[in-house]
């Protein structure tokens, strides 16, 4: 995926001294990748000869998360100046580029998976999913509420609906694309379901995230404070035992999996599962 991903960079040659730097410069920064990896361990499981088409759509998935995490970073949102061990946009340049930079990773997602290598039927439900996922009824509408509700308290169903929205969905609709590209509508609509665990456990770990070092996490911490989080909600051990729940919830899930999906999503989640104890 690092390859792929440092083979397909954005490409918009202009007279501009830094844009088309700016472009790239956080998708090269690296990051977990983690949700082009769920998409891949899918794939993996049950078609590897598709494994390289496979990737536009991982990359595509890749590109709107980087964009939220530019736009997230902004001053008008959680104003923070470092992310993947590496200063945001907005510090480096200004924050109309950074603003920029994330609407051109959100347009440039849809055109690379438009564009890939696949059947147009395919394409279509991949496109109608990753949107589903990041759009008004997803991702934007989870940091919407984040923000919104600032300084303002919500319980906690209204709590779980907001991490949902914000990375859940984006988390499912990466294993459920998988599914759409080996053609398994059923293990979509399943490994849906279980990405929306996945997520919110992934949230929860990441609200632990921010009683961190900087120099632990790679990005900005400590700003989570008046925010609606898990932390927040339930206090450091709270949210650990949260997670640890979810977790354990999770794992006996993916029991219930055929042998390649079990092997290619656990060898996988052994390193995220329990992250919020290492
Ligand atoms: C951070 O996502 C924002 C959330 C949705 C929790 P990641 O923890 O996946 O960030 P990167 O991609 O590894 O930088
Ligand atoms: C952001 O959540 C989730 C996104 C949709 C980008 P956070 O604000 O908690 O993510 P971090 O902690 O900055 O990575
Ligand atoms: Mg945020
Ligand atoms: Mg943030
Ligand atoms: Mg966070």
């Amino acid at each position: 995926m690092e390859k792929f991903i440092r083979e397909n960079l954005i490409k918009a040659e202009s007279f501009h001294p830094f844009f088309e730097k700016a472009l790239n410069e956080m998708l090269l920064a690296g990051g977990k990748r983690f949700r082009p990896k769920l998409l891949l361990a899918v794939v993996r499981a049950y078609n590897p000869l598709l494994l390289e088409n496979a990737k536009y759509a991982a990359f595509a998935i890749e590109l709107i998360h980087t964009y939220s995490l530019i736009h997230d970073d902004l001053p008008a949102m959680d104003n923070a100046s470092l992310r993947r061990n590496h200063p945001t946009l907005h510090t480096t340049y200004d924050e109309e580029t950074a603003i920029l930079v994330g609407d051109a990773l959100n347009t440039y997602a849809f055109e690379v998976l438009a564009k890939a290598p696949m059947h147009c039927d395919v394409k279509i439900e991949l496109i109608k999913t990753l949107s589903e996922a990041a759009g008004p009824n997803g991702m934007v509408l989870g940091q919407a509420i984040d923000c919104y509700f600032e300084n303002k308290k919500l319980n906690l169903d209204e709590l779980k609906f907001l991490h949902i929205n914000k990375t859940g969905k984006m988390i499912a609709a990466s294993l459920k694309m998988g599914a759409i590209i080996v053609n398994k509508p059923d293990l979509a609509e399943k490994l849906y379901d279980f990405g929306l665990k996945l997520g919110l456990l992934f949230q929860v770990q990441d609200d632990l995230l921010d009683l961190l070092d900087s120099s632990e996490t790679g990005k900005t911490t400590g700003v989570d404070e008046n925010k609606n989080t898990f932390v927040t909600f339930l206090g450091k051990e709270g949210a650990m035992e949260k997670a640890d729940r979810l977790a354990g919830e999770i794992k006996k899930e993916l029991n219930g999996f055929n042998e390649n999906l079990k092997k290619e999503l656990g060898t996988l989640l052994e390193k995220y599962l329990y992250r919020h104890k290492n």
